[in-house]
């Protein structure tokens, strides 16, 4: 591994955690858990990442919140459900801790974070009304086994809610030759990893397969044109492409130079401070129910 890149990547502890594969499926987390990571995920609120389920929360409703991170979406759950409570699990225990933190500086008592693996979790069967997950079956090498612990773990007619990227409809303006590599590495790496970086167009059919009913998809746009948008985002991407774990699995996978990624981050930045630059992408949401019969 080139010298720069370990040196960076050596400094977090986090980011040695991340680097582990899952010991079962053998897939690795694409994003880790640095701070230029985590600060963007803590930035995600219910009412825009939970839009299409709130609709259905009831006050004293028990939620699931899988693959947490840093949890600002689950907080935000919690605050739905007053008279319930929400549990919010993820595998890295350090993004567990600044989830906990969230909930004391923000005085949520009705939401706990625990540590566990989502295709194998520890609670018993019809123990949730409701399981969400934001952004994590498209990391996932078998979204339908995890999909099937979903069902075991919701109660009769619970609700299963998912939401995913779909990176193939990724498209901006200037052109610009190096965020298109950005994405093309992005596509190889996670692909190494196990993931899907697709998973969007197929939510629907995974939540077929692993056996839902009353399934509705529905679909959002995420939309940057403002300038506080574009330095967010294109500025964000600039760190995470060099010290994240994307630039370290970039690396070890022989798919660049770190003065590629240099290059890549560069572009970014500039990017973001193009008059009238413009960045959009699909998310795709789907909610399923298990039988009220079983
Ligand atoms: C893209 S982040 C999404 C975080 C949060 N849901 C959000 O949208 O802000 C995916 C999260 O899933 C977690 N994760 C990945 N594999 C997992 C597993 N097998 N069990 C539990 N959590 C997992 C990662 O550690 C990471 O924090």
């Amino acid at each position: 591994m080139n010298t720069s890149v370990a040196k960076t990547t050596t400094t977090s502890r986090c980011l040695k955690l991340d680097t582990q594969m899952h010991k079962d499926t053998n897939e690795r987390y694409t994003h880790g858990h640095h701070s230029s990571v985590v600060d963007q995920h803590r930035r995600r609120t219910v009412e825009e990442a939970a839009a299409f389920l709130l609709p259905h929360i009831e006050p004293t409703m028990s939620i699931l919140d899988l693959g947490c991170g840093p949890g600002s979406i689950t907080i935000g759950l919690a605050r739905q459900v007053p008279d319930g409570g929400v549990v919010g699990i993820d595998i890295v225990s350090d993004v567990l801790e600044q989830a906990r933190e969230l909930a004391i500086d923000t005085g949520t008592s009705n939401v706990s974070f625990n540590h566990g693996d989502l295709y194998s979790l520890d609670y018993p069967d019809n123990s949730f009304d409701v399981v969400y997950a934001h952004q994590v079956l498209q990391h996932l090498t078998e979204p339908i086994s995890a999909l099937r612990e979903i069902r075991r773990l919701l109660t009769p007619g619970g609700i299963v809610a998912v939401r995913d990227a779909d990176y193939g409809t990724m498209v901006h303006s200037p052109d610009t030759r190096e965020i298109v590599r950005w994405l093309e590495l992005y596509h190889q790496i996670t692909s190494r990893n196990g993931g899907e970086p697709n998973a969007g167009r197929y939510l629907n059919g995974w939540l077929h397969e692993s056996g839902f009913e009353e399934i509705e998809m529905s679909a959002s746009t995420w939309v940057f044109h403002k300038p506080a948008q574009l330095l967010n985002w294109g500025d964000s991407w600039g760190d995470r492409v060099t010290k994240s774990s994307f630039a370290e699995h970039a690396i070890e996978y022989g798919l660049c130079t770190v003065e590629e990624l240099e290059a890549i981050a560069n572009a970014w930045r500039r990017w973001a401070r193009t008059p009238n630059a413009f960045f959009s992408f699909l998310h795709v949401e789907g909610l399923g129910r298990t039988s009220q019969s079983r």
